[in-house]
């Protein structure tokens, strides 16, 4: 074993503070999301409201500051109005985006609920497909004016007096992508964002709105839909939005393993784009990057043009149901540390989704839940990645993949956090073959000592989790020295290394 990774980590070199809506997360009116996901009356396990307790407990366990509700593609043919009021009276629509049946028993009012007894607040997203500026408004008097007007007064009669005060709101979803439903032109789609805007900032001054921007980075008209739609939108806005999946369609691992390299190119380009658009209005205003949808997203593609082409209009039918493996838990390992890097313009990041659509938290309809691959890093990020992201120097060996050169064998990132005296350190080894000796250089902080050192390693990249066992979990590690803030360790081919180091 001769190759080396050294990271040095100071405190003073600092990248930003993160977000503590970094570790947000996404729930849409999709397949058994909702309906057999975090809702099922019947269930043993399920309350009053029909809601799973089981699944709760394991929402909780992921600290989750905010979730993005309806949509998706969902959100741009839905009517909120059909989710509101006494559920006898609520209509069956159909959802054209999924081919599904939506019963609209759980809507905006049952959601709110749950989502606060999750600890998270709500990323609302207003339908701009097949909707317009007057149903935004609506919805926002709906859930934020306090009362004394129809659409306020609307919910105080549905039972809930006071207002929500939802402060962050998505200017609509993928607005440029053949599948959506109400798909605009970027100029189509930057004058009704913009004008969206303006009348809901009127409403409430409050409230951060998110500009849609590309659906992902080989869209045909990236980078140019986010030049111009941010062209109309820049001052009424807040964030552009990003989304990516990835997936190891080709069997490559080497190769998919080296994709987030593309993830920063992506959000360097985003950068530069929004930075050109403020050089060119001569704008004081820093445009800033909701991440809300990212993760791993491809096993399941092929069973899902099945079942809405060929068994459409089901109600929660099993559709984006990913089984992950461990080399997926160690790409989105890799998705956290690139998002973290960029945490000075990266301030909400959502992982799509969360429970049984592409999900860290999968349930049985007839018995319990259980915690996918990606669930771990996805936590232990949630947990110890609060605080300032550091700017480490890092030397590390490289390879080339077929189509990546220069990919890092190591990929790393520090979090500080001052308040609780804790240094945490997140680090993949996405070399294949080889282990990598790895020194850390924290003379910087005083009296630092291992908290706790976990690693997520598999000698089966394939590996998965399901309801009879997980194959994939955290382990503690113990095989490493610290001497003089120097630790030095072996990080073993392929794994996700999480060093919690306390200070005094
Ligand atoms: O998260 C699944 C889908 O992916 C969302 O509905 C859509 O926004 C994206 O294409």
């Amino acid at each position: 074993m001769d190759k080396k990774t050294r990271m040095i980590v100071d405190k003073d070199i600092q990248i930003a503070e993160v977000d503590h809506r970094m570790y947000s997360s996404f729930i849409e009116h999709l397949g058994r999301a909702v309906y057999n996901g975090i809702y099922q009356p019947g269930h043993p396990s399920a309350n009053e409201e029909g809601f799973r307790m089981d699944v709760l407990d394991l929402v909780k366990q992921l600290h989750i500051p905010m979730i993005r509700y309806p949509g998706g593609n969902f959100v741009s043919n839905y009517f909120w109005e059909d989710g509101v009021g006494p559920k006898e009276s609520r209509k069956t629509r159909l959802d054209l985006a999924w081919r599904s049946l939506e019963t609209n028993e759980v809507g905006l009012n049952e959601f709110a609920a749950w989502a606060k007894a999750a600890g998270s607040d709500l990323m609302m997203a207003v339908n701009l497909g097949t909707r317009g500026i007057a149903d935004a408004c609506n919805l926002l008097e709906y859930c934020n004016h306090p009362g004394g007007t129809y659409y306020s007064d609307l919910r105080r009669s549905h039972g809930v007096l006071e207002p929500y005060g939802i402060r962050t709101w998505c200017l609509g979803n993928e607005m440029d992508g053949d599948w959506q439903l109400g798909k605009k032109t970027p100029v189509e789609y930057g004058r009704l964002a913009a004008e969206t805007a303006k009348a809901m900032k009127l409403l409430d001054d409050k409230i951060e709105l998110v500009s849609c921007g590309s659906s992902y980075e080989a869209m045909p008209t990236f980078p140019e839909w986010e030049a111009i739609t941010l062209d109309h939108t820049y001052e009424y806005v807040d964030y552009v939005s990003m989304h990516q999946y990835y997936g190891n369609v080709q069997q490559d691992s080497a190769d998919y393993l080296a994709m987030t390299m593309d993830m920063e190119h992506f959000i360097h380009t985003v950068v530069s784009v929004c930075d050109y658009i403020k050089a060119k209005k001569r704008s004081k205003k820093q445009m800033h990057i909701s991440f809300d949808e990212w993760n791993v997203w491809f096993h399941s593609k092929d069973a899902d043009d099945d079942t809405m082409q060929n068994h459409p209009w089901q109600v929660a039918p099993g559709l984006l149901e990913d089984v992950y493996n461990f080399e997926d838990a160690i790409l989105v390992g890799l998705m956290l540390i690139t998002l973290l890097k960029h945490a000075d313009r990266v301030k909400i990041a959502c992982l799509a989704q969360l429970v049984n659509v592409i999900a860290p938290i999968m349930t049985e309809t007839d018995g319990g839940v259980w915690k996918q691959s990606i669930f771990y890093p996805f936590l232990h990020a949630s947990l110890y990645g609060r605080g300032v992201a550091l700017k480490p120097l890092v030397s590390t060996t490289k390879h080339d993949t077929i189509a990546h050169c220069d990919v890092t064998d190591i990929e790393s990132i520090a979090v500080y956090n001052e308040a609780q005296a804790e240094l945490t350190i997140f680090a993949v080894n996405r070399n294949l073959t080889e282990d990598i000796v790895f020194e850390a250089d924290l003379r910087s902080f005083a009296g630092v000592q291992v908290l706790e050192y976990l690693v997520l390693e598999h000698d089966d990249l394939k590996a998965v989790n399901s309801p009879a066992g997980e194959q994939v979990q955290p382990k503690a590690k113990t095989a490493y020295q610290l001497e003089d803030g120097k630790l030095e360790s072996v990080m073993k081919k392929c794994s996700w290394n999480v060093i919690r180091f306390s200070l005094s």
